[in-house]
Protein backbone atom coordinates (compact mmCIF):
# COMPACT_ATOMS: atom_id res chain seq x y z
CA UNK A 1 0.00 0.00 0.00
CA UNK A 2 3.07 2.38 1.05
CA UNK A 3 4.69 1.65 -2.23
CA UNK A 4 1.55 2.68 -4.37
CA UNK A 5 1.29 5.83 -2.49
CA UNK A 6 5.20 6.34 -3.71
CA UNK A 7 4.31 5.51 -7.37
CA UNK A 8 1.00 7.63 -7.12
CA UNK A 9 3.51 10.63 -6.14
CA UNK A 10 5.84 10.44 -8.10
CA UNK A 11 3.37 10.05 -11.07
CA UNK A 12 1.95 13.25 -10.27
CA UNK A 13 5.52 14.83 -10.23
CA UNK A 14 6.12 13.33 -13.64
CA UNK A 15 3.37 15.05 -15.04
CA UNK A 16 3.81 17.96 -13.23
CA UNK A 17 7.46 18.73 -14.72
CA UNK A 18 5.78 17.64 -18.29
CA UNK A 19 3.78 20.51 -18.16
CA UNK A 20 6.18 22.85 -16.64
CA UNK A 21 8.72 22.28 -19.00
CA UNK A 22 7.09 22.73 -22.33
CA UNK A 23 8.24 19.80 -24.69
CA UNK A 24 10.85 21.58 -26.85
CA UNK A 25 12.24 18.54 -29.16
CA UNK A 26 15.86 19.79 -28.61
CA UNK A 27 18.90 16.81 -28.89
CA UNK A 28 19.16 15.36 -25.42
CA UNK A 29 21.75 12.62 -25.49
CA UNK A 30 21.69 11.25 -22.20
CA UNK A 31 23.10 14.74 -20.70
CA UNK A 32 21.21 15.31 -17.39
CA UNK A 33 22.16 19.19 -17.26
CA UNK A 34 23.03 20.30 -13.47
CA UNK A 35 23.64 16.78 -12.67
CA UNK A 36 26.70 17.95 -10.61
CA UNK A 37 25.01 20.80 -8.90
CA UNK A 38 22.10 20.91 -6.37
CA UNK A 39 19.06 18.66 -7.55
CA UNK A 40 15.23 19.44 -6.66
CA UNK A 41 13.05 18.21 -9.33
CA UNK A 42 13.72 14.62 -9.37
CA UNK A 43 11.18 12.07 -11.19
CA UNK A 44 10.31 8.23 -10.79
CA UNK A 45 12.85 7.73 -13.38
CA UNK A 46 15.43 10.18 -12.01
CA UNK A 47 15.59 11.77 -15.39
CA UNK A 48 13.71 15.50 -15.21
CA UNK A 49 14.02 16.34 -18.85
CA UNK A 50 12.42 12.96 -20.19
CA UNK A 51 9.48 14.03 -22.60
CA UNK A 52 6.61 11.57 -21.62
CA UNK A 53 4.99 12.17 -25.38
CA UNK A 54 7.52 11.06 -27.16
CA UNK A 55 9.31 8.07 -25.06
CA UNK A 56 12.77 7.58 -25.10
CA UNK A 57 14.32 6.27 -28.53
CA UNK A 58 15.36 7.18 -32.30
CA UNK A 59 11.92 8.53 -32.99
CA UNK A 60 10.22 11.90 -32.89
CA UNK A 61 7.85 14.12 -34.49
CA UNK A 62 10.42 14.76 -37.25
CA UNK A 63 11.71 11.44 -38.57
CA UNK A 64 7.98 9.99 -38.13
CA UNK A 65 5.69 10.48 -41.22
CA UNK A 66 2.02 10.03 -40.79
CA UNK A 67 -0.16 10.79 -43.64
CA UNK A 68 -3.42 12.17 -43.59
CA UNK A 69 -4.89 8.72 -45.49
CA UNK A 70 -4.14 5.38 -44.73
CA UNK A 71 -0.81 3.43 -46.37
CA UNK A 72 -2.17 0.44 -47.30
CA UNK A 73 0.34 -1.51 -48.07
CA UNK A 74 2.69 -0.57 -44.69
CA UNK A 75 -0.70 -1.44 -42.92
CA UNK A 76 -1.15 -4.82 -44.57
CA UNK A 77 2.33 -5.21 -43.63
CA UNK A 78 2.38 -4.55 -40.13
CA UNK A 79 -0.90 -6.50 -39.92
CA UNK A 80 1.40 -10.16 -40.84
CA UNK A 81 4.08 -9.09 -37.90
CA UNK A 82 1.15 -8.29 -35.75
CA UNK A 83 0.02 -11.87 -36.37
CA UNK A 84 3.65 -13.37 -35.70
CA UNK A 85 4.74 -11.24 -33.07
CA UNK A 86 2.31 -9.57 -31.53
CA UNK A 87 -1.14 -11.28 -31.90
CA UNK A 88 -0.36 -13.80 -28.79
CA UNK A 89 -0.57 -11.16 -26.33
CA UNK A 90 -2.67 -8.15 -27.88
CA UNK A 91 -5.87 -8.29 -28.98
CA UNK A 92 -7.47 -5.71 -31.69
CA UNK A 93 -10.42 -4.79 -29.63
CA UNK A 94 -10.14 -3.32 -26.07
CA UNK A 95 -9.82 -6.43 -23.69
CA UNK A 96 -6.62 -7.22 -22.32
CA UNK A 97 -4.71 -10.20 -23.28
CA UNK A 98 -1.53 -10.36 -21.55
CA UNK A 99 -1.14 -7.03 -22.92
CA UNK A 100 -3.33 -4.44 -23.33
CA UNK A 101 -6.12 -4.59 -26.33
CA UNK A 102 -4.75 -2.23 -29.26
CA UNK A 103 -8.16 -0.65 -30.08
CA UNK A 104 -7.79 3.80 -29.73
CA UNK A 105 -3.63 2.71 -28.96
CA UNK A 106 -3.23 5.34 -31.71
CA UNK A 107 -5.23 7.82 -29.69
CA UNK A 108 -3.57 6.97 -26.50
CA UNK A 109 0.01 7.45 -27.89
CA UNK A 110 1.38 9.77 -30.65
CA UNK A 111 3.57 8.15 -33.38
CA UNK A 112 6.41 8.69 -31.91
CA UNK A 113 5.92 7.12 -28.46
CA UNK A 114 4.53 4.06 -29.65
CA UNK A 115 7.60 3.36 -32.11
CA UNK A 116 9.82 4.30 -29.50
CA UNK A 117 7.93 2.29 -27.13
CA UNK A 118 8.05 -0.91 -29.45
CA UNK A 119 11.60 -0.55 -30.65
CA UNK A 120 13.06 0.64 -27.37
CA UNK A 121 10.84 -1.57 -24.76
CA UNK A 122 13.25 -1.77 -21.80
CA UNK A 123 14.26 1.47 -21.15
CA UNK A 124 10.47 3.01 -21.92
CA UNK A 125 9.47 0.58 -19.52
CA UNK A 126 11.81 2.02 -17.37
CA UNK A 127 11.23 5.65 -17.71
CA UNK A 128 7.49 6.03 -18.77
CA UNK A 129 4.53 6.62 -16.50
CA UNK A 130 2.03 5.57 -19.06
CA UNK A 131 3.87 2.01 -19.68
CA UNK A 132 4.57 1.72 -16.12
CA UNK A 133 0.52 2.50 -15.32
CA UNK A 134 0.14 -0.39 -17.73
CA UNK A 135 2.58 -2.64 -16.37
CA UNK A 136 1.13 -2.15 -12.89
CA UNK A 137 -1.85 -3.55 -14.20
CA UNK A 138 -0.68 -6.06 -16.84
CA UNK A 139 2.00 -7.56 -14.62
CA UNK A 140 4.22 -9.13 -17.14
CA UNK A 141 7.29 -6.73 -19.00
CA UNK A 142 6.51 -6.69 -23.08
CA UNK A 143 9.60 -8.27 -24.08
CA UNK A 144 12.13 -6.81 -26.73
CA UNK A 145 10.63 -7.83 -30.00
CA UNK A 146 13.80 -7.03 -32.53
CA UNK A 147 11.85 -4.80 -34.49
CA UNK A 148 13.26 -2.58 -37.46
CA UNK A 149 12.36 1.21 -37.68
CA UNK A 150 11.03 0.12 -40.69
CA UNK A 151 8.59 -2.91 -38.94
CA UNK A 152 7.54 -0.66 -36.77
CA UNK A 153 6.50 2.17 -38.48
CA UNK A 154 4.12 -0.87 -40.38
CA UNK A 155 2.62 -1.80 -37.38
CA UNK A 156 1.83 1.73 -36.32
CA UNK A 157 0.05 1.92 -39.68
CA UNK A 158 -2.05 -1.16 -38.98
CA UNK A 159 -2.48 0.16 -35.86
CA UNK A 160 -4.13 3.30 -37.52
CA UNK A 161 -5.95 0.86 -39.65
CA UNK A 162 -7.66 -1.20 -36.75
CA UNK A 163 -8.52 3.00 -35.19
CA UNK A 164 -10.79 3.50 -38.64
CA UNK A 165 -7.95 5.27 -40.92
CA UNK A 166 -8.84 4.63 -44.28
C1 LIG B 1 4.60 -11.53 -24.21
C2 LIG B 1 3.51 -10.62 -24.44
C3 LIG B 1 3.68 -9.46 -25.38
C4 LIG B 1 4.06 -9.48 -26.71
C5 LIG B 1 4.52 -10.68 -27.54
C6 LIG B 1 3.92 -8.13 -27.18
N1 LIG B 1 3.50 -7.32 -26.17
FE1 LIG B 1 3.09 -5.30 -26.30
N2 LIG B 1 2.65 -5.24 -24.35
C7 LIG B 1 2.64 -6.32 -23.49
C8 LIG B 1 2.34 -5.87 -22.14
C9 LIG B 1 2.23 -6.76 -20.92
C10 LIG B 1 2.16 -4.48 -22.23
C11 LIG B 1 1.86 -3.47 -21.10
C12 LIG B 1 3.18 -2.91 -20.56
C13 LIG B 1 3.94 -3.96 -19.80
O1 LIG B 1 3.38 -4.54 -18.87
O2 LIG B 1 5.09 -4.23 -20.19
C14 LIG B 1 2.34 -4.12 -23.62
C15 LIG B 1 2.18 -2.82 -24.12
C16 LIG B 1 2.22 -2.50 -25.45
C17 LIG B 1 1.90 -1.21 -25.99
C18 LIG B 1 1.35 -0.01 -25.21
C19 LIG B 1 -0.16 -0.22 -25.15
C20 LIG B 1 -0.92 0.84 -24.43
O3 LIG B 1 -2.14 0.83 -24.55
O4 LIG B 1 -0.33 1.68 -23.73
C21 LIG B 1 2.11 -1.27 -27.34
C22 LIG B 1 1.90 -0.15 -28.35
C23 LIG B 1 2.58 -2.60 -27.62
N3 LIG B 1 2.63 -3.33 -26.46
C24 LIG B 1 2.93 -3.04 -28.88
C25 LIG B 1 3.39 -4.33 -29.17
C26 LIG B 1 3.83 -4.76 -30.49
C27 LIG B 1 3.86 -3.89 -31.72
C28 LIG B 1 4.16 -6.08 -30.38
C29 LIG B 1 4.66 -7.00 -31.46
C30 LIG B 1 5.77 -6.57 -32.26
C31 LIG B 1 3.96 -6.46 -28.99
N4 LIG B 1 3.49 -5.38 -28.30
C32 LIG B 1 4.20 -7.74 -28.48
C33 LIG B 1 2.88 -7.64 -23.83
C34 LIG B 1 3.32 -8.09 -25.06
Amino acid sequence: MKKLLVIFSCFALVVGCGTGAGSDDSVNPGVTPGAGTKTETKTASGNPSYDPDRGQGKFNNDNVKVGETLDAAMASSGDKIYAVKCGSCHKLSDEKLVGPGWKDVTKRHTAAWIMNFITNTDEMLDKDPKAQAQLEICLVRMPNQNLSDQEARDLYEFMRKNDGVK
